[in-house]
């Protein structure tokens, strides 16, 4: 079942989504050459237990960090370390999950650290956007792969893949719920849509094909190839004939 959720909850899910978004933005001031992704992670928890909330992925199954810091050719789930320093040319991702009075918002966004190839900014211009092209066939009375299918036709029609080992989510009492959000799919296909539900769309889309696997600490997601990947993710709530992005 894909859980509808009342205003009360719905507002929790807004506040979680303010919180997360102003974290995101303090973040994007430190994607700077010589930063540490392990200084991200900690400006994440300083910003967001000021403001009575908690980081949702500290812990998350083991998860063995608060926020996801995935650089280049990192797709997902790269863990801060202060071994890693940003550096020119790099691009990085970062992924935060925020609760708030036991509701979640989740989000996502790939950076540039200085001057970056063309092809980088291409590629992370083309995963922006592909989540963009998502968010707008979120609507009542639309099917999920409505949305996966949305994003995937405008990925491949610029001669990206999308990462299918992994896929967006129902999100609001659990940061996962129900249904999966792949970002491929058929149109007209999946779940209906409807009023009151919360969704995490987040396209993964990577430069070479889209296969990835899990690094020996059991988290890590790589590209097979080494080819860069770029991640956008934001929780938007389906409303009455419209979609509310919250993050
Ligand atoms: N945004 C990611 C997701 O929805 C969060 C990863 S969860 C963690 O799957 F385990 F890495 F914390
Ligand atoms: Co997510």
């Amino acid at each position: 079942m894909i859980p509808l959720l009342n205003k009360n909850e719905l507002d929790n899910i807004r506040k979680a989504g303010a919180v997360l978004r102003e974290c995101m933005e303090i973040l994007s001031k430190r994607t700077t050459e010589g930063t540490s992704t392990k200084e991200l992670e900690v400006a994440a928890d300083d910003f967001i237990t000021s403001r009575d909330a908690c980081l949702a992925f500290h812990g998350y199954k083991g998860f063995p960090a608060s926020i996801c810091t995935s650089r280049n050719n990192v797709v997902v789930h790269g863990i801060p370390s202060e071994k890693e320093i940003l550096k020119n040319g790099d691009i990085i991702s970062i992924d935060i999950g925020v609760e708030y009075k036991g509701y979640f918002a989740d989000a996502a966004k790939t950076f540039a650290v200085g001057e970056i190839s063309g092809e980088a900014r291409r590629l992370v211009s083309v995963a922006e956007g592909a989540l963009s092209k998502g968010i707008e066939m979120a609507r009542a009375g639309n099917h999920v792969q409505d949305i996966s299918w949305a994003v995937q036709s405008f990925v491949e029609s610029n001669g990206f893949n999308v990462v299918r080992a992994f896929v967006g989510h129902g999100i609001g009492r659990k940061i996962h719920e129900e249904p999966e959000v792949p970002n491929f799919g058929e149109p007209h296909k999946g779940k209906v849509l409807e009023a009151g539900m919360a969704l995490a769309i987040e396209p993964m889309v990577n430069a070479g094909t889209s296969a990835v696997k899990i690094l020996d600490d059991g988290w890590t997601a790589v590209t097979t190839d080494g080819e860069l990947s770029a991640h956008f993710e934001h929780t938007v709530v389906i409303a009455g004939g419209r979609v509310e992005i919250v993050t």
